[in-house]
């Protein structure tokens, strides 16, 4: 039992001895996007004489030979490995790989073995974390004059961390609210929702940030809807019905142009042969007077039938 305990330490002495000693220079965590590539280097900081850098993929079920760089057969990423492995530089002093596409399962830690002689090998240790950040969502809605309710969302694995924001330093948010759901993909979708309140200034923005361990947070900015939106809103309403009306005068003027002649037509009948008229034309000429007021007859019309005289008319109606 003392023995076991001994060795433990001696064995904990020696990894630390060993870590201490060994004077390689690596990152201690390598953070890599889903999807992206991943680099580790491994720099011996002391000039040894160096046989072989061995990398190793350590898991807490097992501990896999990646890839070998030595003199006598140059760089060699071992079977299963070749998908995933290459080596970006080369050297006896310093040495780095690169794993393509990571996905969670790369996730481990990754040694670089200095084998020296006749020190024995040297132990580089790095740790190689997975994350995935998409970017947020950002919603504002206003509720009254002054209250905006401003919600984003954002997935990552871990879990993000949302952070609300805005330019304007009078502005304030309150009555926070956080929402975690875990997708299928073991992502999680964290919603943050609070009550931004005061008087805004013109161009105000709302930010959401969304951070994942040490990653490089995305964030997203939306301009805080302008009260004078609505404003523009209306202009964009008056200008469409002004052309729809527009259009409808050139319709109207062209179609009238046929009913005014048909109406000097019907005018001309009625004065040489009195109350024989066509049924179509006395038809036409009832539609005209339906659309023209009652008090215009077609006398008037029949002096001065020119498109000006049509176009007042439409004016007057
Ligand atoms: C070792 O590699 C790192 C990164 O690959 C590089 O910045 C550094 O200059 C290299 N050092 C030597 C001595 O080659
Ligand atoms: C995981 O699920 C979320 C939400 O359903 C989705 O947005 C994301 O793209 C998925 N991630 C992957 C790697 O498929």
């Amino acid at each position: 039992m003392a023995e076991r305990g001994i060795t433990f330490v001696f064995s904990l002495l020696a990894v630390f001895s060993n870590t201490l000693t060994a004077v390689i220079q690596t990152q201690q965590t390598v953070l890599a996007a889903v999807g992206k590539d991943a680099e580790f280097s491994c720099q011996l900081l002391e000039t040894k004489d160096v046989l072989q850098v061995t990398w190793q993929k350590v898991s807490p079920v097992m501990e896999e030979n990646v890839a070998t760089y030595s003199k006598q057969f140059g760089q060699r990423v071992n079977d299963g490995f070749t998908h995933k492995f290459e080596f970006k530089y080369t050297g006896l002093q310093n040495c780095s790989i690169v794993i393509r596409k990571v996905t969670y399962e790369d996730e481990a830690y990754y040694h670089c073995l200095f084998n020296t002689y006749p020190e024995g090998s040297l132990t580089g240790r790095t740790c190689l974390q997975v994350y995935e950040l998409h970017e947020p969502v950002v919603d504002v809605r206003q509720s009254n004059s002054e209250e905006w309710v401003v919600s984003c969302s954002a997935t990552g694995r871990p879990a993000p961390t949302v952070t609300l924001s805005v330019s304007q330093q009078d502005l304030s948010f309150s009555q926070y609210n956080t929402v975690s759901v875990s997708n299928t993909n073991a992502t999680f979708t964290v919603t943050t929702t609070a009550v931004l309140s005061g008087s805004r200034k013109h161009s105000t923005q709302v930010g959401c940030a969304a951070r994942v361990l040490s990653a490089p947070h995305r964030e997203v900015m939306v301009m805080l809807p302008d009260d004078d939106d609505d404003g523009d809103f209306t202009w964009i309403i008056v200008l469409a019905v002004v052309s729809v009306v527009a259009v409808l005068v050139v319709i109207l003027l062209v179609v009238k142009r046929d009913w005014i002649s048909a109406v000097i037509t019907a005018h001309f009948k009625q004065q040489n042969k009195t109350g024989n008229k066509t049924p179509l034309i006395k038809h036409e000429n009832e539609q005209l007077r339906q659309r023209t007021s009652t008090k215009k007859t077609p006398k008037n019309i029949n002096r001065k039938a020119s498109p000006s005289t049509a176009k007042r008319l439409f004016e007057e109606d």
